[in-house]
């Protein structure tokens, strides 16, 4: 594997993300925790840094214990703070870059550029700049105003580049990280088949022949992962899926029988009448999703403590959950779903086979585990259900109108092929009543707001351009077939200032 030392940039995922797409297996860890101990290491990335070098405040790292043992790539700050070290000067002049730069090849010879066009684009974000170059740095690339935009360490397989590879805009970018891979001697060996494969091997280490308990959901994360579990571990593991009664229409049924098709025994616990019953009368969304979320471990512990055996609390965490990253302040944020303190209640240890997985690498497994696609490619559905979509108080006869008029969108979202277009979709029922004529008749009745996004991660969204003629036929449908609704609106704001769901 690859290490990528977070230094705080912004852009580390970015490296992260580039380094998956040629199929290279990488973990980041913050810069303070590159592992002395180099086994299966095959090569370091150190990342920028919103720090000058000279920053009282700055993150270093002891490079010099790495240095020569495995090819390594500082880019921006990580490529000053290997010149910094080592008695060259980095300064913030007034040759500081943003944006757009050509890069100039000085070493053509170099294989770190090997196969570079001579001049290409290459993106800048940097404020200090090299000066010079400690004794034993060679310089192998440079731009108009900045002469060491990449240097190499004379006999060692250690190279500096001012400019972000990562980044999009640096044309040739992706061939320069490939080159650093296939100097590592790592190139292409992650597949999901290959994954799938080590994954059993450590899931049946793991495991041994002790039991597994999982709460599924219908996600896309934790079907994933159960799938795995049970081809490594088979009916070690025991599956449950708690019925909150806050799915879309029908979708409970439809989630349990997928599960079946793919063999895993699933218990479902239809607890919706302990669920509405303790909603009853709550109406603040934080609240509500306290309710929902206790209830939720109060279901799944009981049903759990039938299954004494257990020794292991199966969960679908993927890497962004568990990512150590590192914030202006230095600060190490380690977010990190569980079952709310469960697995510390129960003495349970945890197994969390994708932990290590960006969400399109987990998708790429379910896939290859031949899971079926409606599942693998099933929008993100928050936890609390349709409970934080019935806006203000939730009772039985709002959710049903809810899971009708829902229904009626998201199937006509497949129906127009828009489904796969967008990243997630839903319909949301108002506590607001208005004045319509339907026939004769004066109505007064709940209106129905519509919501698609499109995003990468759910971090930012855009509301999606659904197309006026679509959202006619929704509108239509919903009014006329929905007792109970009488108005729709589409909902045109952005995340930020707006959030996704609505509560
Ligand atoms: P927001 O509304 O914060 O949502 O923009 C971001 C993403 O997270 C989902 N979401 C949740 N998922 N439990 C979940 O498992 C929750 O309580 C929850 N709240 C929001 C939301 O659907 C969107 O994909």
């Amino acid at each position: 594997k690859i290490i990528i030392a977070d230094f705080g940039s912004q852009t580390t995922q970015l490296i992260g993300r580039r380094l998956r797409d040629l199929n290279t297996y990488c973990e980041i860890v913050p810069y303070n925790k590159i592992p002395t101990d180099l086994t299966g290491v095959r090569g370091i990335i150190l990342s920028g840094s919103p720090y000058s070098v000279y920053a009282e405040e700055a993150f270093t790292a002891d490079i010099a214990a790495i240095r020569g043992r495995l090819p390594i790539l500082g880019i921006c700050y990580g490529a000053q703070l290997m010149v910094h070290q080592n008695g060259g000067s980095v300064e913030n002049s007034n040759t500081r870059e943003y944006g757009a730069s050509t890069l100039q090849l000085v070493d053509k010879g170099d294989p770190l550029l090997a196969g570079l066009s001579p001049q290409h684009t290459v993106w800048m974000s940097h404020g200090d700049t090299i000066t010079r170059l400690p004794e034993g740095f060679k310089v192998i690339a440079s731009t108009p105003s900045v002469q060491y935009a990449a240097y190499r360490i004379a006999g060692e397989e250690t190279w500096g580049v001012q400019f972000h590879p990562e980044i999009h805009h640096s044309e040739e970018g992706t061939k320069l990280l490939d080159n650093f891979v296939t100097l590592c001697g790592i190139k292409g060996e992650w597949s999901s088949e290959s994954f799938i494969e080590s994954s059993i091997a450590s899931i049946k280490a793991q495991v041994g022949d002790e039991q597994v308990i999982m709460a599924l959901s219908g996600g896309v994360d934790s079907s994933v992962a159960a799938v795995l579990l049970h081809r490594a571990i088979g009916n070690q593991l025991t599956c449950i899926f708690v019925d909150h009664g806050l799915m879309r229409l029908g979708e409970a049924e439809q989630i349990l029988a997928d599960y079946k098709a793919l063999g895993l025994g699933c218990i479902k616990v239809d607890a919706s009448a302990k669920f509405l019953g303790d909603l009853a009368g709550v109406r603040d969304p934080e609240a509500k999703r306290k309710v929902i979320g206790r209830d939720f471990i109060e279901v799944f512990e009981a049903e759990a403590k039938k299954l004494p055996q257990a020794r292991w609390l199966g969960q679908g965490t993927i890497y962004p959950d568990i990512i150590e990253s590192i914030n202006i302040t230095g600060k190490v944020i380690k977010s990190h779903h569980n079952v709310g303190g469960l697995p510390e209640r129960m003495h349970l240890k945890l197994v969390e086979p994708l932990k290590h997985l960006f969400k399109d690498e987990v998708r790429r497994v379910g896939l290859a585990l031949s899971m079926p696609r409606h599942m693998i490619f099933r929008h993100p559905f928050p936890g609390p259900g349709l409970g934080i979509r019935v806006l203000g108080e939730v009772t039985p006869e709002k959710v049903a109108i809810l899971q009708q008029a829902d229904k009626i969108y998201t199937d006509m979202l497949r129906k127009y092929n828009l489904y796969d277009e967008v990243w997630q979709a839903g319909a949301i029922l108002l506590p607001v009543q208005s004045v319509g004529v339907m026939g004769d008749e004066r109505t007064y009745e709940y209106t129905v707001a519509l919501r698609a996004v499109t995003s990468v991660d759910a971090m930012s969204a855009d509301w999606a351009r659904l197309p006026y003629d679509f959202l006619a036929e929704v509108s239509n449908e919903v009014i006329n077939k929905v007792r109970g609704v009488n108005r729709v609106c589409y909902d045109v704001s952005s995340k930020p200032p707006a959030t996704i769901e609505w509560e």
